[in-house]
């Protein structure tokens, strides 16, 4: 029942055992990940660049290479951004799907180059150890969803076609994603400034990361212009690892500001 629901949404599963270990993979690491940051262990970039680990129970930061965000940012969205522009060239005469497909994965990632170049004001460092599985994870995955696309050409279409609501929901979610990336750039002052504030404005009165609910936004729309089972898996992940990151992320403004109010949830307005 639930599978041929699936089926009018979902193209059929590809005759390839890369990319469904992929799909098994990505889904379980992220997920994985997301357990993690609830539990206290951080990837470590951001706030919690150099937090303690629970099992160590020593800080880490005098062992590890240290990057400056800045260089560990471009480092992760790079790779992903060389596979999104270098796919118009491997597959150059591709279908709608697969056009709109490798130009939004393409986007997103030419947009987190510029905000690190041109928006973001950081503060911390990022720690090699933690940047190098993520810029991977990036890569791997970018490459995976349009190796997935280009599998599906000549196999008919899903019944349910998603794909110009895909389109909308991915302009939401990287315009939301944007606008609330310049609000927290405006909590800093100047370059040196790495005091953190609490944000306000847009949905930050409402959530601390709608950043990330717009992240999911934008990789919703992407999984519905794709409709392959890669994608959706690679999003639900995506999904399970932001809502850690979030949970985590609340909890530490919690322990930074003494008057901070419950009302002011994690991802999802009034929910979670
Ligand atoms: N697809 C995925 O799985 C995934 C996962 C994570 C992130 N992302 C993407 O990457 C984006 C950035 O993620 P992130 O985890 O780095 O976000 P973040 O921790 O909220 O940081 C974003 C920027 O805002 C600054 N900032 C955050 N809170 C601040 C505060 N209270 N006061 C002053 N400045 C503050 C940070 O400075 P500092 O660097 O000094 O902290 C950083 O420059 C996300 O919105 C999303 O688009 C995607």
């Amino acid at each position: 029942m639930v599978v041929s629901i699936l089926q009018r949404f979902i193209f059929p599963p590809p005759n390839s055992l890369f990319v469904t270990a992929m799909s098994v993979i990505s889904f379980t690491s992220l997920a994985y990940t997301g357990f993690s940051e609830v539990r206290g262990r951080h990837l470590q970039y951001s706030k919690f660049w150099n937090v303690i680990s629970p099992e160590s129970g020593t800080r880490r930061e005098g062992k590890q290479i240290k990057l400056s965000s800045r260089t560990g940012m471009l480092l992760l969205y790079t790779p992903a951004f060389l596979a999104g522009l270098t796919s118009f060239v491997i597959f150059p005469h591709q279908d709608l799907r697969l056009l709109l497909l490798d130009s939004a994965l393409t986007l997103h990632f030419f947009k987190r180059i510029f905000e690190v170049l041109f928006v973001h004001k950081y503060g911390g460092s990022m720690v090699l150890d933690s940047a190098i599985p993520i810029t991977l994870s990036y890569f791997l995955s970018t490459a995976t969803m349009i190796y997935a696309q280009h599998l599906t050409q000549g196999v008919p279409e899903p019944p349910v076609d998603l794909m110009y609501p895909g389109v909308l929901l991915f302009l939401i979610g990287i315009s939301g994603n944007f606008y609330h990336h310049f609000l927290l750039s405006k909590l800093r002052r100047g370059e040196g400034d790495k005091e953190y504030r609490i944000p306000k404005g847009g949905l930050f009165d409402l959530v601390l990361c709608p950043h990330y609910l717009f992240e999911i936004i934008d990789f919703i729309g992407i999984s519905f212009i794709s409709q392959t089972w890669y994608t959706f898996s690679f999003t639900l992940g995506t999904v399970f690892y932001l809502m850690g990151r979030s949970y985590a992320t609340r909890r530490w403004y919690f322990s930074k500001f003494e008057d901070f109010s419950k009302d002011v949830k994690a991802l999802i307005p009034c929910v979670f």
